[in-house]
């Protein structure tokens, strides 16, 4: 990139403040984290934003942000979180479908000094997910200086497209995170006056990429404000993964809106641009108006950097790599929302008080309280929600422990690149509204509640946020019930024998049944199976997911050589 005189002369005089920056400092890749357990340590520390002066943050196995975790659907996985934060904090693995007891949700907490080892089968779909503090009350002191992380799930059906996939090379994870810095550089929790954007935690960071198909990951791990991304050459991209999983096909787009919690993955071509440069921006003044970013209804508060147009980061194209993905697949996966037949509804209404407020919100009228559960349902049941939002401002609104699909955004059918597995969705302004339809799979638990809120930490924290009992199917069922209502036999699969039998009580009849090898590799999917060849398994452990209307089981199975 070259600046001539008269460029950077112009430059300096009006941008002032971005002058303070000029001097671009390489992104860092958060490491990964891979394997069967895995360890995070919440802590305190210190990082230097600015040069020059320290700013005390918190991170997972670091001072600011935490690694990538790396997981294959179908392992089973042990994550250890030490606190060493002098404070209770819980840790949400985002997006993840787990049972209420491993969910990190504010009722696991996790005491000063303790350690918290949920255990489970990763069921999720590649896709990149993340983790953060979940405390009720805390969420936003604790996220805001730096405690969250990544998760990339991988599975098989990914693996087998010709994606770019190599990790901080041409997939790059990036986080970007709306800041509050006060005048002595510190992180505060003010997050309605955000005034900085840091992308893996640097100010207006280079980051150095080859001149092939890249893909990125796209988190908004801001604690209020939306992203509306683009280039600085409005160069189209494709999206191809939303919150939970790969778009059916690739969707072309110059412009990317992602809320509070939101993920995207896309895949930009840069081939032809090596020795350049290229800008991803924040497109501000392009947010619909009640975005917080974009412009605010009349009266909103209001940022420095609200309806503006400014660079995130800037991308320094480099050679090619000798294994670059040249020709992006058509197709990717085919998502299939359940049937509408016969599921029940459910309306949530957002409000606020008085009705003109920018930070005083309700769920049905009602503040988020630890002690009450606001419905119950059950195992099986499929649901459609209808999500209205008499407030001025958009809400980024989340549920736990399970995807959906988005099926309307104001009455009409939502734009492509939403009609994926989402785990967020942005409920617009002004009696905007929403529908979604969900399946509560499997996992119930007739004492702990998953949550629902809106993903802005500020609503949340304050009590935008509610919670519901996934009651089992049957009676006397609970999380794993399926695991007592089918068996598989044998366990040991000697090199004599020829299958696996399962067998299932009345209405365990399993829909589909997943074996996978010990590296989490999918090795058979099937319908309505009841015996699986042995020349189906791998060598050493297998695991059997098999999934039945009332609850999805996990079975280990060890051929012998
Ligand atoms: Cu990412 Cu309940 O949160
Ligand atoms: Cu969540
Ligand atoms: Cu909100």
């Amino acid at each position: 990139m070259k600046f001539n005189c008269l460029n950077k002369i112009l430059f300096v005089i009006l941008l002032p403040v971005a002058q303070q920056n000029l001097a671009q400092t390489t992104i860092s890749i958060p490491d990964t984290l891979t394997g069967d357990v895995i360890d995070l340590t919440l802590q305190h520390g210190v990082r230097e934003f600015y040069p020059g002066t320290a700013t005390q943050t918190i991170g997972y196995n670091g001072n600011f942000l935490g690694p990538t975790i790396i997981l294959y659907k179908g392992h089973q996985i042990t994550l250890n979180l030490h606190n060493q934060l002098g404070d209770t904090t819980t840790t949400h693995w985002h997006g993840l479908h787990v049972a209420p007891a491993n969910d990190g949700s504010p009722h696991n907490p996790v005491m000063a000094g303790e350690i918290w080892s949920p255990s489970f089968t990763v069921m999720d779909k590649a896709a990149t997910y993340w983790y953060h503090p979940h405390l009720h009350g805390k969420t936003l002191n604790q996220v805001v200086k730096g405690a969250a992380g990544l998760i990339i799930v991988r599975d098989l059906e990914e693996t087998a497209l010709s994606l770019p996939r190599t990790y901080g090379v041409d997939d790059v994870p990036l986080v970007f995170q709306w800041k509050t810095f006060d005048a002595a550089k510190q992180i505060v929790e003010m997050d309605e006056a955000d005034n900085e954007v840091l992308v893996n935690g640097t100010i207006n960071g280079t980051l150095h990429l080859p001149a092939q198909v890249v893909r990125l990951r796209l988190l908004n791990g801001s604690s209020h404000r939306f992203f509306n991304f683009g280039f600085a050459d409005n160069r189209p991209f494709k999206q191809i993964a939303s919150d939970a999983g790969l778009l059916d096909a690739p969707v072309p787009m110059t412009r990317l809106i992602l809320g509070s919690g939101e993920r995207a993955e896309i895949l930009v071509d840069l081939s032809g641009l090596q020795d350049g440069t290229l800008k991803l921006r924040q497109f501000g003044t392009q947010l619909p108006q009640g975005y917080p970013g974009g412009p605010m209804m009349m009266g909103g508060m209001t940022g420095p950097k609200d309806n503006t147009d400014f660079d995130l980061l800037t991308m320094q194209i480099g050679a090619p790599t000798s294994n670059a993905v040249t020709a992006v697949p058509a197709t990717l996966t085919t998502n299939t929302a359940w049937p509408q037949a016969g599921a029940s509804s459910r309306s949530l209404n957002f409000s606020a008080q008085p009705m003109m407020s920018m930070t005083n919100f309700f769920i049905n009228g009602l503040k988020f309280d630890m002690e009450t559960v606001n419905f119950s349902t059950q195992v099986g049941k499929t649901e459609i929600w209808t999500i209205t939002n008499q407030t001025m401002m958009a809400h980024p609104f989340h549920i736990h422990g399970m995807h959906f699909y988005v099926l309307t955004v104001n009455g009409a059918t939502p734009p492509a690149n939403l009609r994926g597995r989402k785990d967020v969705v942005v409920v617009p302004p002004m009696n905007g509204s929403v529908k979604i339809i969900l399946r509560y799979e499997d996992f119930s638990d007739p004492h702990i509640p998953y949550m629902y809120h809106c993903h802005i930490l500020s609503h949340e924290d304050t009590g935008m946020m509610g919670q519901f009992i996934v009651n089992a199917a049957a009676s006397g069922t609970f999380e794993n019930a399926a695991q007592e209502h089918l068996r598989i036999s044998p366990t040991l699969l000697a090199p004599d024998l020829e299958k696996v039998e399962i067998s299932a009580e009345n209405g365990w009849e399993p829909f589909r049944v997943e074996v996978y090898d010990q590296d989490g590799r999918l090795l058979l999917t099937e319908r309505n199976a009841t015996r699986i060849a042995a020349d189906r398994l791998a060598p050493g452990m297998n695991s059997i997911l098999i999934f039945t209307a009332r609850g999805t089981a996990v079975f280990k199975v060890v051929k012998t050589n």
